[in-house]
């Protein structure tokens, strides 16, 4: 059996009750300019979406089709219009930035390029503890060494600088300095996109531990349909900042609704999936 991280117990600052959805999106749009030719466009189109407690959910979709825009908007990270966020319970439209700011460690986002997470000055450990200094009470619960093991890395490299770490170990220190806030949710954008193909299969199997043990709450980002597959309990399929399908993902997968999740699965590698008609 998994071992499982220590309850969230006292020290953990103000909570909000375990048993609302970590996330609720509801008629979310976000207009961007375009660069080129300076016209206004609905980047995320009307998208509504819920990911409930230690739920793992899957936004997929190609290039350009909102993902990005859709996470940044719903974790209040980035711009949005119209629509309801609802975050840890709390509406992203009448929270102060006061009270945003110390919701911000329960919501914790692994990006596609680890190394450009990272700075590049600091050594894994000081990178730490500048995180434990911001965050003393709530980061007591694990000592560095014992983190690092948490992803399965060994406490050697506490001392490395980013260059001086693959593409898969620097990855797997977002990941646990994501994991030493012990957020309720965690957004994993494009998390394997970045690395060699040899190390992605790690990385994923290290996130699906981290949901099994910690039971927070993840939403992954992805154009790779295997990785959402192999990770995530439900998937949202975007197409022009749209959701066009949504669905648990042994549904969405073995029986797509829309033409548009057909065609992303007959695009996979290997795809077996073949057109129901
Ligand atoms: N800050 C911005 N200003 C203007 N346009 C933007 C901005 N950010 C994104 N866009 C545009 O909005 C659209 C959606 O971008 P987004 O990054 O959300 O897509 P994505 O699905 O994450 O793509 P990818 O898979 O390539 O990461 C694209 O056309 C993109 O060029
Ligand atoms: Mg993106």
């Amino acid at each position: 059996m998994l071992e499982r991280d220590a309850p969230a117990g006292t020290g953990r600052g103000s909570r909000t009750p375990e048993n609302v959805p970590v996330l609720t999106v509801d008629g979310l749009v976000v207009e961007h300019r375009d660069r080129g030719t300076g016209e206004v466009f609905r980047a995320v189109d009307g998208v509504s979406l819920r990911i409930d407690a230690g739920e793992s959910a899957a936004v997929v979709g190609e290039s350009g089709s909102g993902k990005t825009t859709l996470a940044m908007a719903a974790t209040g990270l980035g711009p949005r219009g119209a629509g309801e966020i609802r975050l840890l319970g709390h509406s992203l439209a009448t929270l102060g930035r006061r009270r945003l700011r110390e919701l911000r460690p329960e919501v914790q986002i692994v990006f596609q390029d680890p190394h450009g997470s990272l700075d590049s000055r600091q050594s894994v450990r000081s990178g730490l503890r500048e995180i434990r200094g911001l965050q003393r009470e709530r980061t007591s619960w694990i000592d560095d060494a014992a983190l690092l093991e948490r992803v399965r890395l060994s406490p050697d490299l506490l001392d490395r600088y980013p260059h001086q770490l693959s593409g898969g170990q620097a990855q797997r220190v977002c990941i646990a300095r994501a994991l030493l806030m012990r957020p309720r949710l965690i957004v994993a954008d494009e998390p394997t996109s970045g690395l060699d193909v040899s190390v992605q299969a790690d990385v994923l199997a290290l996130l699906r531990e981290v949901r099994q043990t910690t039971g927070a709450a993840l939403l992954m980002i992805s154009h790779d349909l295997a990785v959402v597959r192999s990770v995530c309990d439900s998937v949202h399929v975007m197409r022009r900042g749209k959701v066009v399908e949504s669905g648990p993902c042994e549904t969405v997968f073995t029986d797509p609704a829309h033409a548009y999740t057909r065609e992303l699965l007959a695009a996979m590698p290997g795809a077996r999936w073949r057109a129901r008609r």
